[in-house]
């Protein structure tokens, strides 16, 4: 590439055989437009644009989602894609469209989309005029040089103000306004703020101003790049290097909405097993089996709850994948059944790397059933991860995954009750990752490792939950996932890979969840305390107060840096974080209906403030405080010694979980936040349930489901979501029940009715019912008609009765 100019070859690299590939446009390189309209069609929801050099279709999904794909020299590729929900249906579809003088107009029940018939570039607006994604450049072309095909790009006008979130596991500031980002999985051990690319690929953003909210899915997985005003202030673009430009228009008006409506399009993941939400001990590695049985005594005999023990790689025979050591595990089979004695689960970590070795039968049968990748001129790829030299399974071959899913026999025959996939970027010691000129099959539609690295790892993940799912019976599967493509979650957890043990990370891993949670992904943890480096007591104290209140919850440690079981810092720290983790177990029905809440409506479980209060403007800059289902709001401590620190409580009133104490919000408030605490505030009018605490999830049946009352200024619903936990009961013979509560004030009168739905019993009997915000006894309480206000006792401010569980309504008179 001769005539780049020398800030291209400063952002330029070289791939493996040197060859000089460009990271972003080239600016020298000329670029070609669609050109005036031509003619047009329209073939069933879809109209068709054909310019003088490309084309565009726009196909109507739903009122508030149109999809867009620009076809050069009028070609379009065949519309597949491996991150749209298969179960995805467009809706009944009632929109017009008109041929107006210069435009043609696209108008649904929520928005108008106008196409210039001299440039076909387009513009969307609300119906009450609002423009909301106008096309600066529009849809632009380079030709690829090096490789052929096209760099397809998309140039917006970036409005005044506009902010915007998503894309995945980004560090930095969660506005990602100013900032270019790059999709391209990478392993990048000890990453930071700066760290760019990351592990996952997640193609989609939201953009937000003029109070109104949007989303852009663009559902291409070669290397793709956004800009947010970097390059040119006034101008959001974004492109990748190869593929079809082929995007998704999603409306909000709120950013909530379009996280959902997002999630609607590439997929909900049902309920993991229950026990997957409770607290999870990892680290690289425990071996052998009596390091292993020791891990769970010392959990057991210091009653510090914990629900999963995760195995890395050193579990194997030289790393060989679905093989055991068996001199550090002679038996895993029995010690894995012996810790399910004791309550805990086993988590194996698979890598995709399979060992070059003749006698190793994974390796023979991949061999057999071809299903590794190969260069460009035939030769299976080589290259070195854990094992040395490996090959890799094309996962992106039906029977290949097809395959991979077999493999998971042997490991769930032993008990294994999840697999962690760690390497799938993927990840290779010598080049970084796989050459560019390894193929994949991409399911019929081949192409080279440029369109198949983005989906590796999503691929992989997918085709070991399936592996799970066949084998486990009837169990459901849990799946961790290092690397991701859009629509990940339907099939795997994920956590943000190796970080460092510093209060910086503390803060990464914060907004690493939530904009995670933002982008289809809520089942996402972090490395508690740190990855690499070893945190000190308060800093891993910190780090559990946080981590209570994301969905995936793990201590995981390189082991090369001192150990990170709870019980290896000062007995303060441990008393706190033990505390800390049991109110976990304790919010436990909480946290299991939020994920219920999340896996029916792909409303993100966490939930940064912004994506609620989207036209509070004081919302738009908060990075810390965030949301856990609709009714708490958390603020993690992020730097040592801190005794208090100032927070943002959204509007209405809340009730500070430590005190009771109900503050108004809107402002800025400064908290207490002794070692032992964090800020927890309760939405005005909720209703959380709560268990009793437990060393694992479903210890023991218990008899008495707590709900705390929070007295409501105005109707608050609040849900309770109870199965059995695992299974599929819920999804096939309603197998669940759903209580929907209400709580209101009428007069003197506080009422909480309950409707419920489902066929599950719930295995306790009454509910203990725990009126806050009263401070005296009411003067009468009453169930379902039934006087029962001699029940009621006043204990430190709080009220509190044993109900019915089975209850419709309770009136409170104060
Ligand atoms: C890299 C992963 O990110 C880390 O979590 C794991 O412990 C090591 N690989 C070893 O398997």
């Amino acid at each position: 590439m001769e005539n780049l100019t020398e800030e291209n070859k400063k952002e330029g690299v070289t791939d493996f055989s040197g060859n000089y590939i460009e990271k972003f446009q080239d600016k020298n390189v000329e670029e070609f437009f669609s050109g005036a309209l031509v003619t047009w069609e329209k073939q069933e929801d879809a109209f068709l644009f054909h310019g003088e050099l490309a084309s565009l279709e726009i196909r109507v999904i739903a009122a508030d989602i149109l999809k867009f794909r620009h076809g050069i020299s009028g070609y379009f590729e065949d519309d597949f894609s491996y991150s749209i929900d298969p179960s995805f249906q467009p809706e009944e579809l009632n929109y017009k469209f008109e041929d107006q003088k210069a435009t043609f107009v696209i108008k649904t029940d929520i928005l108008k989309c106008y196409i210039s018939k001299t440039t076909l570039q387009t513009k969307i607006v609300t119906l009450d005029g609002t423009a909301v994604l106008e096309d600066e450049k529009g849809f632009h072309w380079q030709d690829h040089k090096h490789y052929g095909g096209h760099i397809s790009i998309c140039t917006r006008v970036l409005h005044e103000g506009e902010k915007f979130y998503g894309l995945g596991d980004k560090t930095g500031n969660l506005n990602l306004i100013g900032t270019k980002r790059e999709l391209w999985g990478t392993d990048c051990y000890g990453y930071g703020n700066e760290s760019d690319p990351v592990y996952k690929n997640i193609p989609f953003y939201m953009g937000q101003h003029s109070q109104v909210g949007y989303g852009i899915f663009m559902d291409n997985t070669f290397r793709s790049f956004f800009d947010f005003g970097k390059e040119r202030k006034t101008v959001c673009s974004y492109w990748s290097q190869g593929g079809e430009m082929r995007y998704y228009y999603i409306h909000g008006p709120k950013l909530i909405d379009v996280v959902s409506k997002y999630a609607r399009l590439t997929g909900k993941p049902q309920l993991p097993p229950k026990w997957a939400l409770g607290y999870h001990q990892s680290k690289w590695s425990y071996y052998p089996e009596s390091v292993v049985r020791k891990l769970g005594d010392e959990f057991r005999s210091r009653e510090i709850p914990c629900d999963v023990i995760h195995l890395d790689i050193d579990y194997m025979d030289e790393f060989r994948c679905f093989t055991w050591d068996d001199k550090k595990f002679p038996n895993p089979k029995k010690m894995i059944s012996d810790l399910k004695n004791q309550g805990f689960k086993t988590v194996v970590i698979i890598d995709p790397g399979i060992k070059i070795d003749k006698n190793y039968r994974v390796y023979q049968e991949g061999m057999k059933g071809n299903h590794f990748c190969q260069r460009m001129d035939g030769d299976l790829l080589k290259a070195s991860v854990w094992p040395g030299l490996c090959h890799f399974p094309d996962f992106t071959q039906k029977k290949t995954r097809e395959w991979w899913a077999t493999l998971f026999d042997g490991l769930i025959e032993n008990g294994v009750d999840g697999v962690w996939n760690d390497m799938n970027e993927p990840a290779t010691f010598e080049d970084g990752t796989f050459p560019n000129d390894v193929r994949h099959d991409f399911d019929g539609h081949p192409g080279s490792h440029r369109k198949g690295h983005n989906v590796y790892g999503s691929l992989m993940a997918q085709s070991t939950w399936a592996g799970q799912k066949q084998y486990m019976k009837n169990k459901r599967p849990f799946t961790i996932s290092r690397s991701a493509y859009a629509g990940i979650q339907k099939y795997a957890s994920v956590w943000t890979g190796d970080n460092m043990a510093s209060w910086e990370h503390l803060k990464i891993a914060n907004i690493q969840c939530q904009r995670l949670a933002a982008s289809g992904i809520s089942f996402a943890g972090s490395d508690v305390g740190g990855f690499i480096g070893s945190p000190d007591g308060e800093l891993y104290t910190r780090w559990i107060q946080m981590a209570v209140f994301h969905p995936f919850f793990r201590t995981h440690s390189s082991g090369d840096h001192g150990d990170k079981e709870p019980w290896k810092f000062d007995q303060k720290y441990v008393d706190i974080v033990r505390r800390f983790i049991e109110m976990r177990y304790e919010l436990m029905p909480y946290i299991y209906s939020v994920f219920q809440n999340h896996s029916e409506t792909g409303i993100p479980m966490i939930r940064s403030l912004h994506l609620e209060g989207h036209i509070d403007p004081e919302t738009f800059y908060r990075e810390e405080e965030f949301f856990l289902g609709d009714h708490l709001m958390v603020c993690p401590v992020s730097e040592p010694g801190k005794s208090s620190r100032r927070m943002y409580l959204t509007s209405g009133q809340w009730y500070n979980y430590w005190s009771d104490q109900l503050i108004d919000g809107g402002l800025e408030i400064k908290v207490d936040t002794p070692l032992n605490q964090i800020p927890i505030f309760i939405r005005q009018g909720a209703i959380i349930p709560k268990q009793p605490k437990m060393q694992y999830v479903d210890e023991f049946v218990f008899d008495e489901l707590t709900l705390e009352c929070y007295k409501p200024a105005s109707s608050t619903a609040s849900y309770i979501y109870e199965d059995s936990g695992d299974g599929y009961d819920y999804l096939e013979s309603k197998g669940f029940v759903k209580k929907q509560l209400t709580s209101a004030i009428e007069g003197n009168y506080w009422l909480i009715s309950q409707v419920l739905d489902g066929e599950f019993a719930s295995t306790y009997q009454t509910y203990e019912i725990r009126l806050h915000g009263l401070q005296q006894m009411p003067s009468q309480v009453v169930v379902d008609n039934e006087d029962v206000t001699t029940n009621a006792k006043l204990e430190s401010g709080i009220v509190s009765l044993s109900i019915d569980k089975n209850f419709k309504q309770l009136i409170i008179k104060q």
